[in-house]
């Protein structure tokens, strides 16, 4: 019987982000031993601190918190997404400030440092814009041979985008970046919008966590501007929780179905640009193919996200 496996998370929290974390801390399957942030959602500054509160939140600040990228590789990001997460990036809602610091190493510094030194193989989930996987993989290749299992929540093989009619959002951000990590040949599932929009975490769901315990109100208290963004932009009645369906890959290899597909990223500066373009021709062999997300239990994904942040919630008090 092996031990959890070492997980990082590489994250731009975001509502959803902060949710993926907590599914995280609340997984014995999983040992979270280093979480690093990138821009995204909001700057890289409310990225980092957001994090930091997170997991103070559920009483982990014992977590290391590295900075990475404060900026796409090639092209600045046309736009944060504050309309959706808030313009601080979660919700409005003003967690307590964590006792820790950021660790003072760079993202990749920390990462590359963790993954030499890990005797197990290191799960890496990268939830946000992969602009700080992709250095990892200029800087460090050794380091980066060393991951286990890259899970990446991003692009699209079939659904369309999210934040142009093309394109997903961590992918849109840094196409550059995007393009880099998919033709690396470290072991990738790509959860993206085929497999995260139909799942979908609705208010019965969200009370059920609030109800466990003041950190579960406060992750529903999150939750709240995602599901009022959700009901008016969309109609649907739920939040879509990409990042944490992206974890519970992490988490329980497995959960969704794959394929292993070509993918390659439009970066150029048209109406396409950030669009994952899917090869489902064929089930390539190619050594730069990923493990591409195309079936899910939508239910079963959700009751695993409720159950799990419920028994977090109790625990934390
Ligand atoms: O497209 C969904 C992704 O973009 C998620 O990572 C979410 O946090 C948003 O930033
Ligand atoms: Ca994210």
């Amino acid at each position: 019987m092996t031990g959890p496996v070492p997980l990082v998370i590489d994250t731009d929290p975001g509502i959803d982000d902060a949710l993926a974390i907590l599914l995280a801390l609340a997984s014995p399957e999983v040992d979270l031993r280093l979480v690093t942030t990138v821009h995204g959602n909001v700057e890289l500054a409310q990225t980092t601190e957001n994090a930091l509160r997170v997991l103070h939140l559920a009483g982990r600040s014992d977590v290391p918190v590295a900075a990475g990228a404060r900026d796409s590789l090639v092209y600045r990001q046309p736009e944060r997404a504050g309309h959706v997460h808030g313009a601080a990036g979660l919700g409005g809602v003003q967690l307590p400030p964590s006792p820790a610091a950021v660790d003072p190493r760079p993202a990749v510094v920390a990462l590359a440092e963790l993954l030499l030194a890990s005797a197990a193989p290191v799960t890496v989930a990268a939830i946000g814009p992969w602009t700080n996987i992709a250095l990892l993989l200029a800087t460090y290749p050794e380091a980066a041979e060393r991951i286990g299992r890259l899970v990446l929540m991003g692009g699209s093989a079939a659904r369309g985008g999210n934040v142009t009619a093309a394109a997903e959002f961590n992918v849109w951000a840094d196409p550059e970046a995007a393009q880099k990590v998919l033709g690396s040949a470290v072991p990738t599932v790509l959860v993206g919008l085929d497999v995260t929009l139909p799942t979908v975490l609705d208010a019965a769901g969200i009370e059920r966590f609030a109800a466990a315990g003041p950190a579960g109100a406060t992750a529903a208290a999150i939750l709240q501007q995602y599901l009022d963004h959700a009901r008016t932009a969309y109609g649907t009645p739920g939040v879509v929780v990409h990042d944490a369906l992206a974890l519970t890959e992490a988490i329980v290899p497995g959960t969704l179905g794959t394929v292993r597909r070509d993918v390659v990223v439009d970066t150029t500066l048209g109406a396409g640009r950030g669009q994952t373009l899917v090869d489902r021709r064929t089930v390539s062999r190619s050594p730069t193919a990923v493990d591409v997300a195309e079936t899910v239990d939508s239910a079963a994904a959700v009751e695993f996200l409720v159950g799990r942040l419920e028994s977090l919630a109790r625990a934390v008090g």
